[in-house]
């Protein structure tokens, strides 16, 4: 045992509760780690070793930093599996459905990002307020401009934050002032993978808006750029709302469903993102899970946005990926816990019970395996890259005496999830790092 730790490099150690996840407990046992009183130990801004802190204490080299966070929780960063950071300044904003809302708020929004300078300025907003809620990782949609993703990269680069980010493809049913070209748009989305795709914590995702807004030309480029690139990641949106839905089917008289257009275009592969996934059939499902397509369920959005309810159920039966997010703008908050919240609530009204460890896996190790990122970020295995948080279970008056009152683990991290927000996150450290301190 004393030979796992050689006195080199950085070392810092965290005394918490420590909480991560080797697997989904919907469907393994054990899945769930919980060390009361536990040691998280970083070396040069990996994970070094998480355990119990009895055990690890006397391991630990002479000298070494101990910063004791007891009385709270340590657990890995968030992962947001679809968030628009250009639609920061419009969250909330009122519209009866997404198609009205796309019009008269999101496209005017982002013809601002043509502007590098207001790029930064939201970008920087943006991050800050990620990592305000614990959110360590996000995958993210840009503009269609170009230089809207040089500055959310160049921003997330500072913090040295993992993210993964896109340029909006979107050569038809928008305004002109946001329009691109099948071949400009391939282009430039190339030219920025070659630029940003793993250049330090920075991946890059092919990031067709959704259907109607590309020609078949254009989502063909996206999926040769898909095979092409194969280690990147392609994001897209799929079957939020039945307008969009019928409107697919219009536009795409020939494909068997929304869902098959994406398919028909090699876009369905490991690393490819679907937001919503409401109106998908078995048959969608079932290709999901053998392609290894991932879903991010964004609940906020849902319910804000009237689109539906998404069915943990038929998703689970077909095996597939699944991730939480918040899909800010349409999405109400940037916090995964009220993310969760409201997840919690979808699955009643669809019938379904959500676990509390089952949402804070879906939010931390769930989003890591959807992104194939498993080993690099979403729980502590030693060599993990050390994003975590400090979760504050006292944040509030109601939270110190509702948490004061739980007879389990699983009660107490319920009780976060329902009435926690930005407030329960004390601190946020991205690879070992604090990119985030709560001021008390
Ligand atoms: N579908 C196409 N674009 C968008 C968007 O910006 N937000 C949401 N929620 N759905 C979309
Ligand atoms: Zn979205």
């Amino acid at each position: 045992m004393a030979s796992i730790i050689t006195p080199t490099g950085t070392f810092q150690a965290y005394r918490a509760s420590l909480l991560h996840f080797s697997d989904d407990p919907a469907f393994a046992t054990n899945a769930c780690w919980w060390h009361e009183d536990g040691l998280l130990i970083v070396n040069d801004g990996k994970v070094h070793l998480a355990g119990d802190f009895s055990q690890l204490i006397a391991f630990l080299p002479q000298g070494t930093p101990l910063h004791d966070y007891r009385g709270k929780i340590i657990m890995p960063g968030f992962i947001d599996t679809h968030v628009h950071y250009p639609q920061t300044d419009m969250i909330a904003s009122p519209a009866p459905g997404l198609l009205p809302w796309l019009e008269k708020y999101t496209f005017p929004t982002e013809r601002k990002f043509a502007d590098p300078e207001h790029a930064a300025n939201v970008a920087s907003f943006f991050l800050d307020e990620l990592t305000r809620c614990g959110t360590t990782t996000a995958m993210v949609y840009c503009t269609v401009h170009p230089q809207s993703v040089d500055a959310f990269f160049t921003e997330s680069e500072k913090r040295n934050l993992r993210m993964v980010a896109g340029k909006v493809l979107m050569d038809r049913n928008c305004p002109d002032f946001l329009q691109d070209t099948a071949e400009s748009g391939a282009r430039e989305s190339e030219a920025l993978i070659k630029k940003w795709h793993k250049r330090g914590r920075q991946l890059y995702a092919i990031t067709p808006r959704f259907a109607p807004t590309s020609t078949e030309a254009q989502l063909e480029l996206a999926g040769a750029l898909a095979k092409a690139y194969p280690d990147t990641y392609l994001q897209t949106h799929v079957a939020e709302n039945t307008d969009e839905v019928a409107w697919v089917k219009s536009l795409f008289p020939n494909a068997r469903s929304y869902m098959d257009v994406y398919d028909h275009f090699g876009m369905m592969r490991p690393r490819s993102m679907y937001a919503h996934c409401i109106w998908l059939d078995d048959t969608d499902r079932a290709r999901m899970g053998e392609t290894q397509s991932a879903i991010s369920i964004c609940p906020t959005s849902n319910l804000f946005l009237g689109s539906g309810l998404f069915d943990f159920e038929r998703a689970d039966a077909k095996r597939v990926p699944l991730s939480l997010a918040t899909d800010v703008g349409g999405g109400t908050s940037f916090s995964m816990l009220q993310t969760m919240n409201e997840a919690y609530k979808v699955a009643r009204m669809g019938g379904t019970y959500l676990q509390a460890m089952r949402m804070f896996y879906l939010a931390t190790l769930g989003g890591a395996r959807a992104m194939q990122l498993e080993g690099t970020i979403g729980n502590f295995v030693p060599g993990a890259e050390a994003d975590f948080i400090v979760l504050d279970p006292k944040a509030t008056p109601l939270l110190a005496r509702r948490t004061e009152r739980t007879d389990s683990v699983e009660e107490l991290l319920f009780a976060i999830a329902m009435l926690g927000d930005d407030r329960s996150i004390s601190a946020t450290y991205a690879a070992g790092k604090v990119v985030h301190q709560r001021q008390d």
